[in-house]
């Protein structure tokens, strides 16, 4: 396993440098840093030295030290500033490159890491999407991450937190950027019926523990059209104000608000809002569909989803079937 780049104690003081640097465009003196985040000089002298390994812009002046270039990285004092989550992204587990962030999350998961924790890398070499495919996952463009989870589901109802993640992605990106993105049933999250990402939940069942959840989100944000699959496309194509490049870091702290959000509905009076929500954001139901199973292809319509996360479809002879895994082609 790789080591992760950041110590959690660095963070915070990463964290708490970097927001007094960004609050002003004139340089700092280290009293003033030293007073607003109560760390020692020293301390602060070796967090500014560290800051700038990782690409931090940092200029000194004779009245103290300003910040000129923020680096396009997802580091963790990046994702831990402003995130006002009680349990997703407290703890944060960054990568340059890792084979995929889903063997991370369950090797962190193994050794106790808390619910909630985000393995997150730049770049993967085995990313992988559902149905054994791969999920290709190119550095610095997009977002690949795994955030664990121990629900207090029953296994049937798993489910439903692939759907809870999709509408967590869907709101998170409006409200990050103003695109709107679609569900396609159960895992896709689609632009224009174009595949923009997707969502992968992969489930461990330790002896007498409670399962083990990895959630995997993977999103082409900054992805240039050439890098692409024909079929798939990225966030910044379709960005307003002609924007060249999305900051990944506000869309990933969006999605980790909104993920924890709806999973705080899991087992409340409203945890319905979840299935009210998918219904309205998706573009499978009502549709003619083909249903691809490991042991099945289906024509039928697709009707309504059930409180597992389930397809309802109909067949032509009116049968009710419900469906748990496959994949679905819409016949339009
Ligand atoms: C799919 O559409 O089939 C799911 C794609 C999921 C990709 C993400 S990227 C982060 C995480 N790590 C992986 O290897 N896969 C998921």
């Amino acid at each position: 396993m790789n080591k992760a780049l950041h110590s959690c104690l660095g963070v915070a003081r990463e964290t708490a440098v970097l927001a007094v640097l960004k609050q002003t465009a004139t340089p700092t003196s280290l009293d003033k840093i030293s007073k607003a985040t109560g760390l020692p000089k020293a301390s602060i002298f070796s967090t500014i030295e560290h800051l700038k390994e990782l690409g931090y812009g940092i200029v000194s002046f004779h009245s103290g030290i300003r910040l000129e270039e923020t680096p396009d990285r997802l580091y963790p004092c990046e994702i831990a500033a402003g995130l006002d989550t009680k349990l997703i992204g407290r703890a944060i587990h960054y990568f340059e490159s890792v084979s995929s962030t889903m063997d991370y999350a369950f090797q962190y998961a193994n050794r106790g890491a808390p619910e909630g924790t985000l393995v997150v890398a730049e770049a993967q070499t085995k990313g992988r999407g559902r149905l054994g495919r791969t999920w290709y996952s190119p550095s610095y463009c997009g977002l690949y991450f795994s955030v664990i989870l121990r629900p207090k589901l029953k296994l049937e109802k798993l489910g439903i937190i692939t759907l809870l993640s999709g509408v967590s992605v869907c709101e998170a990106i409006k409200k990050a950027v103003d695109i709107s993105v679609a569900l396609k049933w159960p895992n896709d999250i689609l632009i224009d019926f174009k595949k923009v990402g997707g969502i992968l939940t992969e489930v461990h069942l330790p002896v007498q523990h409670m399962p083990v959840v990895v959630v995997g989100i993977g999103l082409n944000v900054n992805t240039p059209k050439s890098c692409l699959p024909s079929q798939a496309v990225s966030l910044r194509l379709f960005a307003k104000h002609n924007l060249k490049h999305l900051n990944r870091t506000l869309i990933l702290q969006e999605i980790l608000r909104c993920l924890e959000k709806n999973y705080f509905l899991l087992g409340s009076k409203k945890e319905n809002l979840i299935l009210e929500k998918w219904r309205t954001m998706n573009i499978t139901l009502g549709e003619q569909v083909r249903i691809k199973t490991h042991f099945d292809i289906l024509e039928a319509q697709a009707v309504d989803i059930d409180e597992d996360g389930g397809l309802l479809v109909r067949t032509a002879e009116g049968r009710l079937c419900k469906f748990v895994i496959g994949e679905i082609e819409m016949l339009r």
